[in-house]
């Protein structure tokens, strides 16, 4: 079984987490990195004018990726992070999704956030995956240790 942890971070907490979740579950890593990154006034969600607004307010929006895994498909498992943006992920994770062949295989999304819960976005994102198995969807602490880490990836399976 081979396991990949790819994770967007615009500030580095869901780095941070998923630096310890590749540890835990025994997986590889890949970031998600923006084609064009993302500025301290992109990510303003207090101005309706920033990039991260109009993305999150429009739904067609696909943040273009620089660049996907070469190696997606020798995956079985894949966790997939990101920030909490507006109550669910951002537009990049749905790019990410429609990139690659996502059927067949157990996707695991987590996610950081400054206190909302993942609400519905594991069914924002489903469309954008058919045909994957959606094993679990959880919100992390920013300081979630890798022992408690190794423990929920082992309640998954
Ligand atoms: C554009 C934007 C929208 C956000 N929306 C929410 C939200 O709806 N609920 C919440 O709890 N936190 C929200 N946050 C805070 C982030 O989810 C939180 O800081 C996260 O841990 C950042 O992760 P990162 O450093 O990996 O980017 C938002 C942050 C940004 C930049």
């Amino acid at each position: 079984m081979k396991n990949l942890v790819a994770f967007f971070s615009a500030s580095g907490v869901t780095r941070g987490v998923a630096e310890r979740l590749a540890q835990a579950a025994q997986a590889d890593l890949f970031e998600i990195a923006p084609q064009v990154p993302y500025t301290n006034a992109d990510l303003d969600w207090t101005n309706k004018r920033s990039r991260s607004s109009i993305e999150s307010n429009d739904p067609a929006s696909r943040p273009e990726i620089a660049g996907m895994p070469d190696n997606l498909a020798e995956y079985d498992t894949v966790y997939i992070g990101f920030p909490i943006w507006w109550y669910t992920a951002p537009h990049i994770i749905k790019t990410f999704l429609e990139e690659g062949d996502f059927s067949g295989k157990r996707v695991v999304l987590f996610a950081t956030s400054g206190g909302s819960g993942m609400g519905k976005t594991q069914r924002d994102l489903e469309p954008s995956a058919p045909g994957a198995h959606w094993v679990a969807a959880k919100l992390l602490n920013a300081r979630v240790s890798e022992a408690e880490l190794t423990t929920w990836v082992k309640s998954l399976f």
